[in-house]
């Protein structure tokens, strides 16, 4: 049977849902899990507990603040046994506008899931392609999972969503690293 990947997304104007089809078509095309895509709510976020592997996709809003659906569920990620389950995070944000923060959510949220003793996935080095001042979600130069910016730099998600789920895979463990 093929692994499950659970993204559970909360996105107020789109950008944060079109990046979450973006991530499930480009996993779909390794065939090698099953995903399954949901606006994370009260009635739903007791089904994280069904997936070992977790995407958590939430944009920042209100300068440094969980996405409103997120802001609601926030609480209850404590009654979630993280323990043995893999999580990664994904965000949009405005870097130019919002530059001291920054995908903040990322980083709130990756927190969470140490905090709840969750293996935290996904990280990867930041690029020069970004141009922000601070973010709760970076920590010497490390991003805490895929920062993207629908605002700005819109035509570079596509790239970024691709090189992301490749590392992500691996980090999961879900593919073999391709021989150097
Ligand atoms: C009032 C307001 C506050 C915002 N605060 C932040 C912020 O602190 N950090 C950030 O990176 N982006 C911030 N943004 C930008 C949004 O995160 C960005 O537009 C994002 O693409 C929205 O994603 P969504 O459509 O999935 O909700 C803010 C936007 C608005 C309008």
């Amino acid at each position: 049977m093929a692994d499950k990947i659970g993204i559970f997304f909360g996105s107020s104007t789109g950008a944060t849902e079109r990046a979450a089809t973006l991530i499930k078509n480009e996993i779909d095309a390794y065939a090698i899990a099953d995903v399954e895509v949901h606006v994370v709510s009260m009635n739903n976020v007791s089904t994280m507990s069904n997936f070992k592997y977790l995407l958590f996709g939430c944009p920042t809003w209100n300068i440094g603040e969980l996405q409103d659906d997120w802001a609601i569920v926030f609480p209850s990620l404590s009654n979630i046994n993280f323990q043995g389950r893999k999580v990664a995070v994904f965000g949009c944000g405005d870097q130019f506008g919002y530059s001291n923060s920054f995908n903040d959510s990322i980083g709130i949220l990756s927190q969470k899931i140490i905090d709840l003793g969750g293996e935290p996935c996904g990280w990867m080095p930041a690029d020069d392609s970004y141009q922000f001042e601070y973010s709760r979600g970076a920590t010497d130069g490390v991003l805490m999972g895929l920062f993207l910016d629908e605002d700005n730099q819109a035509a570079q998600t596509p790239q970024r969503v691709a090189n992301w789920v490749l590392w992500l895979l691996e980090d999961f463990g879900l593919r073999q690293p391709a021989a150097a």
